[in-house]
């Protein structure tokens, strides 16, 4: 079976084709194909995403992209089989882009269409990598606009442990990042920038590190961030910048691995997930690695071009559903997207709050 695969939740056009045997849940899925455009270019001079420009953009990009991809899979397009598209949460017009293409596409092939949970993709986007995980494991999501802990058991049975109270991890990498001059979106930048830094020279908080629960914040270690900048004013040295940049780092590193381990240890795994664009920086990988071999315990990730949003993880989470009976792809053409649309909605059984142990 042969899933086209389209992601415009965001500020990145993604289009992707992926193969998966049918017939045999257990075979492992392939990437024929895949591309991305990325907006960020183009947003970066407003300091963040401007919704209607992202979906004029991916009106110009989804055509060409679409066109490139299937070229790059050597498939014809009598051999498509499913057109999947991320239904949501994401920007309701950028949505609608993707929903549209996708629709317009599987009508004119006379094929099925799937509308795909943006996140779902993000958990089971690791089944791509070479080191692909096994059910169960923890997953850790962590994105622009979420962090979350989950436990899951199989696909489409996701049970949510904890989350962010506030901002994201990418958030929190964001617009620390931009208190540094460092521009949109600055979780790359400032991870750059904190490679010549010393994490111990600013003692920044460790927000809810010490909290039962598996529950995030990280808006008051912005505001700490933001009062450290504040001191240092505009002629700031470029080793306190950096030295900056390093200790907001490890600050959101220490809860980051804190929590997972935590996690694992109250579900009696020892597998880890960690998916979503923060998922890109080499130093929480390394800090994650380290603290889980040192109990037992592996950590997956999916591959590095496949951590921020692509079409590659729309169309695996459509294959995988589908592999398994647990999605119907519809001919009924009249899409709708969900710009909010909680993970758990799609979680069978549907979550339940984690006993504490
Ligand atoms: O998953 P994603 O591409 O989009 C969302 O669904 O949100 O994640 C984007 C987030 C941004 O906040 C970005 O700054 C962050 O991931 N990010 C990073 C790195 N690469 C991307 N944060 C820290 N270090 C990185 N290397
Ligand atoms: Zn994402």
């Amino acid at each position: 079976m042969n899933v086209v695969g389209i992601e415009t939740s965001c500020d990145e056009t993604g289009v992707a084709v992926v193969q998966v045997d049918a017939a045999n849940a257990s075979a492992k899925p392939r990437l024929l194909a895949h591309a991305l455009h990325s907006q960020v270019e183009m947003h970066a001079a407003f300091g963040g995403v401007v919704p209607e420009l992202a979906s004029r953009d991916h009106i110009r990009r989804i055509v060409p992209l679409t066109r490139q991809v299937l070229a790059q899979s050597g498939l014809s397009l009598a051999a498509i089989d499913v057109v999947a598209f991320t239904r949501g949460p994401g920007l309701a017009g950028a949505l609608l882009v993707g929903a549209g293409l996708a629709c317009s596409l599987a009508a004119a092939l006379n094929r099925p269409v799937l509308g795909v949970h943006h996140l779902e993709g993000h958990l089971l986007s690791p089944f791509l990598s070479r080191d692909a995980p096994e059910f169960p494991f923890v997953a850790l999501l962590v994105s622009g606009g979420h962090t979350q802990l989950m436990r899951v058991i199989d696909v489409g049975r996701y049970e949510l442990l904890g989350e962010t109270i506030d901002d994201a991890a990418g958030e929190a990498f964001d617009k620390s990042a931009q208190l540094l001059g460092l521009g949109y979106p600055g979780g790359p930048a400032l991870a750059r920038l904190a490679e010549f830094g010393d994490p111990n020279a600013f003692s920044l908080p460790r927000p809810m590190l010490h909290s039962p629960t598996l529950d995030f914040s990280f808006a008051g270690l912005k505001t700490a961030v933001r009062t450290q900048a504040l001191k240092l004013g505009a002629n700031v040295c470029e080793q306190d910048r950096a030295n900056l940049a390093a200790a907001t780092q490890q600050a959101i590193i220490d809860v980051l691995v804190h929590k997972s381990l935590l996690a694992l240890r109250r579900c009696g795994l020892s597998r880890l997930v960690v998916s979503g664009g923060v998922g890109a920086n080499l130093r929480l990988r390394e800090q994650l690695d380290a603290a889980c071999a040192k109990r037992g315990a592996r950590v997956h990730y999916p591959e590095l071009e496949l951590c921020t949003d692509n079409g590659a993880m729309i169309a695996l989470a459509a294959a995988m559903r589908l592999q398994r009976g647990l999605a119907d792809a519809s001919t009924h053409y009249a899409f709708d997207v969900r710009p909010r649309w909680p993970l758990t909605d799609i979680s069978t059984p549907r979550a339940r709050p984690e006993t504490e142990t």
